[in-house]
């Protein structure tokens, strides 16, 4: 392959050839990426002249984004069936959290929302994609004193993508609140902006460690009255990159104050951080299995040269809404990007090397679906939160089994379905046995033609009026011969 040098990744928008297997034409891809995120386009039901009233009528009165029709796995409908409005939250709330499309809560925050509210200390293990988010910030929001024009609560995430996508949930969640003012801090962006920004009222701070310990010390951003922390991805804040920061960060805050860890991983090595830290932590662990039950996993075992060539292949015959392709090294994402557009399919590429003002502009034109294939490096393996996606192909297969989990939890989000594929070389072979065994998973061979009801959402979409439409596993609604995995 030829070396290719950083170019402007926008430069890869538009070049989809329509001779393939992927999903042909725009508005197809935009039509599916449209499914209601919270964070896209939606459909309003118009409200009374004078705004939203305020009495038995308020949810008549919601914006509220068009029904997802897709199955959902019992990896978000396994609740204990309580509904937002049990919480006692705020009205205003409520109305944002619905307004979301969210109609009721997942396992994770019917676990964590009134543990939160208490005050106590929580460390929350739950799959990728069924709602941590929502789980922190929902009572984070319902806490805020709007009286008071400090900072109250900060979340702590590991990279910038990930503390612009939680600050526009925040956002959106507490829209109707009047008046909290969250803002994102990260590296990458001009520091005297959020100096000149933390001069204002700021409740809510969403950030990466380095940035924020930066305006702490410089005295900047004051955490003397912040009584909670959340920390997102938690088992990745606590790991040797960071955890030094974390903990310079936690000493700025009163005694007293409240820690929020939650992730899908908890490696051993956070014990240590918990006993110094945590007061008597709340274990959520949702995790007796690992892996989603949404998602297909298979591996194509190819040789280096051949990978590009299969990928090509996949391209071909798979349906892909959109996929995201992960490489082990920023070079390698660069010098794929350049393969793909070669070879005819549209594609943007991502990685930690790049200006902050791309990788803003093509995090944020990916998810509003003008590109249908991501490449990246790891820095979209936690957190982010694409609807559409649902195809995740390891170009390269990851070392370690937290890394591998969390790339394939891209695709099949709020337990819908999705596709792992697995480009597996004779080096990788072991690693693959390894990462099966630990995640107590089954990676197969891939078949010569995948099954489309296992991936792609046209297939299974169910009556968005018809409760008894959850989606047990693998394989169809409802289906009583297939037990869970
Ligand atoms: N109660 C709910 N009802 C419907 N959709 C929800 C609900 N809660 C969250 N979602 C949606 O589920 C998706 C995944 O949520 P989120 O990103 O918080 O998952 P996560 O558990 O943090 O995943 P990850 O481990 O990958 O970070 C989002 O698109 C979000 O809008
Ligand atoms: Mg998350």
């Amino acid at each position: 392959m030829a070396t290719a040098r950083t170019a402007n990744p926008a430069q890869m928008i538009g070049l989809n050839k329509p001779a393939n297997g992927q999903l042909r034409g725009q508005a197809a891809l935009l039509a599916a990426a449209q499914q209601p995120s919270a964070l896209q386009k939606r459909t309003s039901i118009p409200q009374s002249s004078g705004g939203i009233k305020f009495g038995d009528d308020w949810k008549k009165c919601l914006e509220l984004p068009p029904k997802d029709t897709r199955m959902r796995t019992a990896d978000v409908t396994s609740t204990k069936g309580n509904e937002f409005e049990d919480y006692c939250l705020k009205r205003e709330l409520l109305m944002g959290i619905f307004e979301m499309g969210w109609e009721k809560p997942s396992p994770v925050q019917e676990e964590s929302i009134p543990i939160a509210l208490s005050g106590r200390d929580i460390l929350a293990r739950a799959k990728n994609g069924t709602g941590k988010s929502g789980a922190y910030l929902i009572p984070l929001l319902e806490r805020i004193d709007l009286k008071k024009d400090h900072i109250q609560a900060i979340v702590m995430v590991p990279t910038r993508e990930l503390a612009l996508q939680v600050s526009q949930i925040s956002i959106q969640l507490s829209k109707h609140l009047g008046g909290v003012k969250v803002m994102a801090t990260t590296g990458g962006t001009n520091l005297r902006d959020d100096i000149m920004r933390l001069d204002e009222t700021v409740h809510v701070v969403i950030a990466t460690p380095g940035r924020i310990l930066d305006l702490i010390k410089k005295g900047v951003a004051k955490m003397d009255k912040a009584q909670l922390i959340v920390m997102d991805e938690a088992d990745k804040l606590l790991s040797q990159d960071f955890v030094v920061l974390i903990e310079d960060i936690i000493s700025f805050m009163p005694k007293d104050r409240q820690i929020l860890l939650y992730s899908a991983t908890f490696p051993i090595s956070v014990q240590k951080f918990m006993n110094k830290h945590l007061k008597k932590p709340y274990e959520i662990n949702l995790m007796e299995e690992l892996t989603l039950k949404g998602i297909t996993q298979y591996y194509a075992y190819v040789t280096e040269r051949q990978k590009v060539h299969c990928l090509n292949t996949l391209f071909s015959r798979l349906q892909i809404n959109q996929s995201i392709i992960f490489c082990n090294s920023t070079q390698r994402v660069e010098l794929l990007a350049k393969k793909i557009t070669q070879l005819g399919y549209s594609c943007f590429y991502i990685h930690a090397k790049m200006m902050q003002e791309y990788r803003n502009r093509v995090f944020h034109d990916f998810r509003n679906g003008l590109c249908r294939n991501l490449v990246c490096t790891d820095l979209f393996t936690r957190g982010i939160d694409i609807q559409a996606v649902n195809v995740v192909i390891n170009f390269d297969f990851p070392k370690n089994a937290e890394t591998y989990l969390h790339r394939i939890g891209r695709s099949g989000r709020f337990g819908h379905l999705g596709l792992a594929i697995n480009l597996i070389t004779s080096e990788d072979r072991y690693n693959l046995k390894n990462i099966e065994d630990q995640l107590v998973t089954d990676i197969k061979p891939i078949p010569s033609s995948i099954d489309k009801s296992l991936y792609v959402a046209e297939f299974h979409s169910v009556d968005p009026d018809d409760d008894e439409n959850d989606y047990d596993d693998h394989g169809g609604a409802k289906n009583k011969e297939l037990g869970g995995i």
